[in-house]
């Protein structure tokens, strides 16, 4: 249902996945989740109705206006990106997103792995997750706004942004320097996708926090969101 004379419902990711290796043992990545919590907070303070996916060992919101589901896996997010989706008006992909997992038929989720049956060395086979963010991409309505986040090396960010956004067919894509990364701030570019009738490039005014970020991204995105709910 399209609340186009209400304010957006937003759905967030946030967080790390874990890919785990055996009942105790997983690959996972340094994100914190804090800044799509902090995105999710300051969107529910703007009045928006806010679902939030968050991954494992992340922080957790203190709004009580932020509906909180957990995720552990890439597959349990695409499954829950699945359930949610369609009863929200704007998508902001925040979570890190592992790209690969351990095969399934070499682990055992219930037992763990000894160091004897493994001998001295071991190999993992890696296989592919799908990209979440295209998965929505082609799933969604016309009147839904789909945001994503691009960590680049600085020295070709705009244009390997502008590529990924391109690809994963979304509206708008935050492009911000890999030096920023397990940082507590934050400098970064909104692109928009022209092909999708958003025509936008705007950066920060400098270094910010990243609860600073959250509220010059809503205020930035929320045009766009309500422009799309019209649609
Ligand atoms: N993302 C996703 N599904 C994945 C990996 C990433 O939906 N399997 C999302 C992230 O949440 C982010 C955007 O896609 O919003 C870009 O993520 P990033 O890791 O920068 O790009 P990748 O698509 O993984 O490409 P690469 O790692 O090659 O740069």
């Amino acid at each position: 249902m399209n609340q186009s004379d209400a304010t957006p419902r937003l759905l967030i990711t946030a967080g790390p996945t874990y890919e785990p290796i055996d009942a105790v043992r997983f690959i996972g990545n340094r994100s914190s989740g804090k800044l799509g919590v902090a995105i999710a907070e300051c969107a529910a303070d703007a009045g928006w109705s806010v679902r939030l996916l968050l991954g494992p060992n992340a922080v957790l919101p203190r709004h009580q206006g932020v509906e909180i589901v957990r995720f552990e896996t890439t597959l349990e997010l695409e499954s829950l990106l699945q359930t949610h989706l369609g009863q929200s008006d704007t998508l902001v992909m925040a979570a890190a997103v592992a790209d690969y997992r351990v095969c399934r038929d070499q682990f055992d989720p219930e037992t763990k792995l000894r160091r004897d049956e493994a001998g001295d060395g071991l190999t993992l086979s890696l296989v592919s997750t799908p990209d979440l963010l295209y998965g929505c991409s082609k799933r969604a309505r016309a009147d839904q706004l789909l945001v994503g986040f691009a960590l680049e090396p600085s020295d070709r960010l705009i244009e390997s942004a502008r590529a990924k956004m391109m690809k994963k067919n979304i509206d708008l894509i935050v492009a911000n320097p890999l030096e920023t990364m397990d940082s507590d701030s934050i400098e970064a570019t909104l692109l928009g996708n022209s092909d999708r009738g958003i025509v936008c490039q705007h950066s920060t005014p400098g270094v910010m926090t990243k609860d600073g970020f959250a509220s010059w991204l809503i205020e930035q995105i929320t045009p766009f969101a309500i422009q799309r709910m019209h649609r």
